[in-house]
């Protein structure tokens, strides 16, 4: 497939990943001289999953990004719409109980409203043909007072820094790609599509139009790459006002009121009879569930869907803390880990 073929159609984005399937990570590795594994544990801490929680990695690609996200006992379900991608993501999280691959579109999510704790993605937001038709998405299927975290490459503030940068992106790369990848085009569109994303300024514009709110980011490797992260606000409640006496209490009766969020769920490792990566909930959406997402029965969570806009339970079917606990996640609002600017 050559570079100019890549006109960033949906088909011809999944075949071009299908493609470089095999040597996607080391490919990375390579070309990021590195970076990629430290720009995941920046993202890991930024959505800080806990256990028992409920994260949804979207074009989780072979699902590198998402065997971080489950490695103290959230379950993660790694969605993505390349065959090739997931197949080899399944060989290689065969052994994860808490990851479970659902090949699907991030622009037509099969899951529920409100089904999962946090959303994320990581450099597949810029590949997606709608990406705000998928920051939407998020914002369904995240539940109230959830978060959304989108790692992506991005512009660096510095003038020296982006030229170096351009350059490197337009000499280094393709070289480097020629030697490590199996599809060199597929780096040439890359390179194109890294240099058409909005900068860090824009895209925290995108989460907010797409609902999301307290909306920050933090620059990584100088700005290369940026981590945002936004909330799904609290569902409004609005209280009925009593039918008589309403001047007792005329203001505070009509007020909307935020509803309390819910208790901070026990930071735990894995049980010891760890719970898989939970099922997506059925979408009401009929036939988007992908093929994939058959292949491999998963474990379903219960037989009868909740309704779609149904809040989810606040604890239920949580793992127990064990003994065997392993460092503490940083709690979602930690210093470290918030992206720092751009609120
Ligand atoms: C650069 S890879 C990132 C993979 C992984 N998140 C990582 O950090 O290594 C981009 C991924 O986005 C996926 N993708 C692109 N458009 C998509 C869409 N509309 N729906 C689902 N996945 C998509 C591709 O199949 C590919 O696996």
């Amino acid at each position: 497939m050559s570079k100019a073929d890549l006109s960033k159609q949906p088909a011809q984005v999944a075949a071009m990943f299908d493609q470089v399937s095999t040597r996607y990570d080391r490919t990375n590795a390579v070309l990021s001289a590195g970076n990629a594994a430290l720009w995941r544990v920046a993202t890991t801490r930024a959505v800080a999953p806990r256990a028992g929680e409920t994260i949804l990695d979207v074009a989780a690609g072979t699902g590198t990004s998402s065997a971080s996200l489950a490695r103290n006992g959230a379950s993660v379900v790694a969605a993505d719409f390349s065959e090739g991608m997931i197949e080899v993501g399944r060989r290689r999280q065969a052994d994860n109980p808490f990851v479970r691959f659902v090949q699907a579109d991030a622009t037509a999510l099969p899951f529920d409203d409100d089904s999962f704790d946090a959303v994320t993605v990581s450099f597949g937001l810029r590949n997606i043909v709608d990406p705000k038709k998928a920051l939407a998405e998020f914002y369904r299927v995240v539940r109230p007072g959830g978060r959304v975290v989108v790692c992506e490459f991005s512009q660096p503030p510095l003038a020296p820094i982006r030229a170096g940068y351009a350059a490197y992106l337009k000499y280094g790369m393709p070289v480097l790609a020629r030697v490590a990848s199996s599809n060199p085009a597929a780096y040439e569109y890359l390179m194109e599509s890294i240099q058409a994303w909005p900068d860090q300024q824009a895209l925290a514009g995108w989460l907010r139009e797409a609902g999301f709110e307290r909306v920050a980011y933090r620059n990584l490797t100088a700005g290369i790459v940026a981590l945002h992260r936004g909330f799904k606000p609290e569902r409004a409640v609005v209280e009925e006002a009593p039918k008589a006496a309403p001047a007792a209490k005329p203001k505070a009766a009509s007020k909307p009121r935020t509803a309390p969020k819910p208790k901070p769920k026990p930071e735990a490792a894995a049980a010891s009879n760890p719970k898989p990566a939970a099922a997506p909930k059925p979408s009401a959406k009929p036939g988007t569930q992908g093929k994939a997402a058959q292949a491999k029965p998963a474990q379903p969570k219960a037989t009868q869907p909740k309704p779609a806009a149904a809040p989810k339970p606040a604890s239920a079917s949580k793992p127990k803390p064990t003994a065997t606990q392993k460092p503490k996640p940083k709690p979602t609002d930690s210093a470290s880990a918030v992206p720092s600017e751009g609120e």
